[in-house]
């Protein structure tokens, strides 16, 4: 019956697009008690996940990188003085690409004389293709690079280029140079990985592209980054990315890891990397975020993840617009393919459309014509702001919380470690480089969090591209050659 009453353009119900967005707005707060509750059960789940190998969501891997002492010692193994001096390459594997680095180290006075790097996108469909074909890519790429850069690079007889490896996937390690991919995370679905030595689909892949390289070290990026950072600045504990995905390492004490074997580590301490990505514990979640997760290609997996990380952040104002359209009108009564296509808008798109400054908010405009194929009007366009925002605020809380929970941890076990002195948390990602308001809301969480005297101690230092070098220079450390030089 009303139908011949209804206007051509649907109007926009008003109503109904409040009501969406007065219920994410509260299913995504995160006020102080949900913060303390969060950075709580973080320090817990790394304590589960310390004491056996499956004892919490938290896979808390050993990275056998356990000589950090100091800087400048940072590469002494059991009095073998030698220091990281040479020509060495280092490959690193993220979510959208993958990099990879010449660093010359200079030895003793903590020097990178110099370093040449190389980004290369990884095509949509590796993503999904056989475990060959991804590691023939990057092999590739890699001998590509060497063959161009590596002209005056004088090998001597019997040497071969040494490689350090960053792959950012949780990795059970089995030596500071071999590791089993445990599961793919951030849209990975390459077949054939899991379970498989990754040092050993990097070897075939090169022999298979004649590249005559030694993989010295593999390391998660989290803890490229930890390494990295800490050959500049001692102070340096803990690092965290937020990028495509999430994670976090951190400096722990051998006493303090139940199931860890009887450790040589000289120094009494190694890195741990959390893979924290896979937390959930009292998380507030959304019908949006349930739903997404449950189309996801690891449903149940990575809910953090999820939550806080660069590559699902746009996913879920997406899935918050759809639905405002579709119970709400707010783009009028079309819904255009693209605003229903997973992952069209995404977390650039709406950092972008957060740093609009103008009254008629065109820039947003743009944006959502551009990647989601509505035509807004002003009214439209402030509450797609208040959905980045509310989306965005949630992530950047919770990811400060969970360095919190970490920082607490290390803490309690040992008085002082951490809020005794100055500690450095090193920080990197696109999401974190690139995005002001987020970066804003993870540290207004931890000030919160900390209080004012104790965030004073807590320094958080973007170490931009550590994990590279950091992989490169454990490379050197762990060098085959180490006892001829
Ligand atoms: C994912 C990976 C983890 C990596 C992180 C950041 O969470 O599982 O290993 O460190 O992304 O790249």
């Amino acid at each position: 019956s009303s139908r011949a009453l209804q206007p051509r353009m649907a109007v926009r119900s008003a109503s109904a697009v409040t009501q969406i967005l007065t219920k994410l707005q509260k299913d995504c707060a995160t006020p102080l008690p949900i913060l303390r509750h969060v950075a709580d059960a973080m320090a817990n789940d790394m304590r589960a996940g310390l004491a056996f190998d499956g004892g919490s969501d938290l896979k808390m891997i050993l990275s056998y990188v356990d000589s950090l002492r100091t800087g400048v010692d940072f590469v002494r193994f059991g009095g073998d003085e030698r220091d990281e001096k040479g020509l060495f390459y280092a490959l690193d594997l993220r979510g959208t690409n993958f990099r990879v680095l010449r660093v010359q180290l200079g030895g003793q006075e903590r020097r990178v004389i110099a370093t040449e790097s190389e980004q290369v996108p990884i095509p949509q469909e590796l993503m999904c293709a056989t475990s060959e074909e991804l590691f023939d890519f990057i092999a590739s790429g890699l001998a590509k690079f060497v063959e161009k850069k590596g002209g005056e690079f004088c090998l001597l007889p019997g040497r071969k280029r040494e490689l350090g490896f960053t792959f950012s996937f949780p990795v059970k390690q089995t030596s500071i140079d071999s590791g089993i991919l445990i599961n793919w995370t951030k849209g990975f679905a390459v077949s054939g990985t899991p379970g498989r030595d990754v040092v050993a689909c990097l070897n075939e892949a090169m022999r298979r592209q004649g590249l005559d390289m030694q993989v010295s070290a593999l390391v998660n990026d989290a803890v490229g980054t930890l390494a990295g950072a800490r050959y500049w600045d001692d102070d340096v504990m803990v690092a965290v990315i937020l990028g495509t995905g999430t994670n976090a390492c951190y400096v722990e004490r051998t006493d303090a890891i139940p199931k860890m074997a009887a450790s040589n580590s000289q120094s009494g301490t190694t890195i741990v990397n959390t893979e924290w990505g896979a937390f959930s514990t009292g998380l507030p979640l959304t019908e949006f975020d349930e739903e997404m997760d449950a189309e996801s290609i690891n449903p149940g997996e990575q809910i953090f993840e999820k939550t806080i990380s660069g590559m699902y952040l746009g996913e879920i104002v997406r899935r918050v617009l759809l639905r405002m359209t579709e119970t709400g009108s707010l783009f009028g009564s079309s819904i255009p393919e693209k605003l229903q296509t997973p992952f069209s808008l995404r977390t650039p798109h709406i950092c972008s459309m957060h740093q609009e400054r103008s009254s008629d908010l065109e820039a947003v405009g743009s944006v959502l014509y551009n990647e989601a194929g509505v035509d807004s009007d002003t009214e439209a366009r402030e509450i797609v702001l208040e959905v980045c925002d509310t989306i965005v605020k949630r992530g950047g809380r919770l990811a400060g919380a969970g360095i919190v929970g970490i920082l607490e941890k290390m803490e309690e076990d040992t008085k002082g470690r951490i809020f005794g002195k100055r500690t450095v948390v090193a920080m990197d990602g696109g999401l974190y480089e690139n995005y002001p308001e987020y970066r804003k809301y993870l540290q207004d969480a931890v000030m919160e969090l900390l209080g004012p005297e104790l965030s004073e101690k807590v320094v958080m230092e973007h170490s931009k591209d550590g994990s590279g070098i950091g992989a490169a220079l454990l490379a050197a450390a762990n060098s085959k050659y180490r006892h001829s030089t």
